[in-house]
């Protein structure tokens, strides 16, 4: 029998920065997760950070970062829209990854049954109800119940080595 091949830990602590460029060098799809507030004020961020997680039941992970000033009102209102950026929407990619105070004035959008602002354009919005909250680090993770999906196509934004980019076709 071999003998098991044992790893030993890293001599030196790993750094932010190669932290930082390991994970830029996952690709991802870029969304904006939308939500309104008790007073009607509509709020949203951009973020990769998003998961199908689960087909029965539904469920989407988002991972919020505790600095957002977003979270508070995902947090009371417990219900979100993801929104899939298409390729075109680098500027609205941009307003949300801002710290603008009304980022939905200049964008368009329209409010669903369910009380969450679905942005024009967008190649998917899934609507969700949050089942469960888990602290893990400086980010807090949702999972939410879908509630409704509506997919209208094209081609989306894509993250990748801190650019955007195109899918294009192997
Ligand atoms: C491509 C891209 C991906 C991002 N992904 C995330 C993410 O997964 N989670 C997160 O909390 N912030 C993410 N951000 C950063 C937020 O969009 C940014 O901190 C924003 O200012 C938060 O806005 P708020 O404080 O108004 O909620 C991302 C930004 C960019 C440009």
């Amino acid at each position: 029998m071999n003998a098991p091949v044992v790893i030993p830990p890293a001599a030196v602590p790993i750094g932010r920065d190669l932290f930082k460029t390991v994970s830029s060098h996952w690709p991802s799809g870029v969304a904006v997760i939308t939500t309104a507030a008790g007073d009607g004020t509509l709020h949203g961020l951009t973020m990769s950070a998003v998961i199908a997680l689960s087909l029965e039941p539904m469920q989407f992970l988002i991972s919020v970062d505790k600095t957002s000033n977003t979270l508070p009102v995902l947090k009371q209102k417990r219900r979100f829209c993801i929104n899939f950026l298409n390729s075109d929407q680098r500027d609205i990619c941009m307003l949300f990854a801002s710290k603008a105070a009304d980022k939905f004035a200049s964008v368009g959008h329209r409010l669903s049954d369910l009380g969450l602002p679905k942005i024009d354009g967008a190649v998917s919005c899934i609507s969700c109800d949050v089942n469960s909250i888990i602290s893990s680090g400086d980010h807090e993770i949702m999972i939410g119940d879908v509630r409704d999906m509506e997919h209208f196509g094209g081609e989306p934004l894509i993250h990748f080595k801190r650019s955007f980019h195109t899918v294009q076709p192997g």
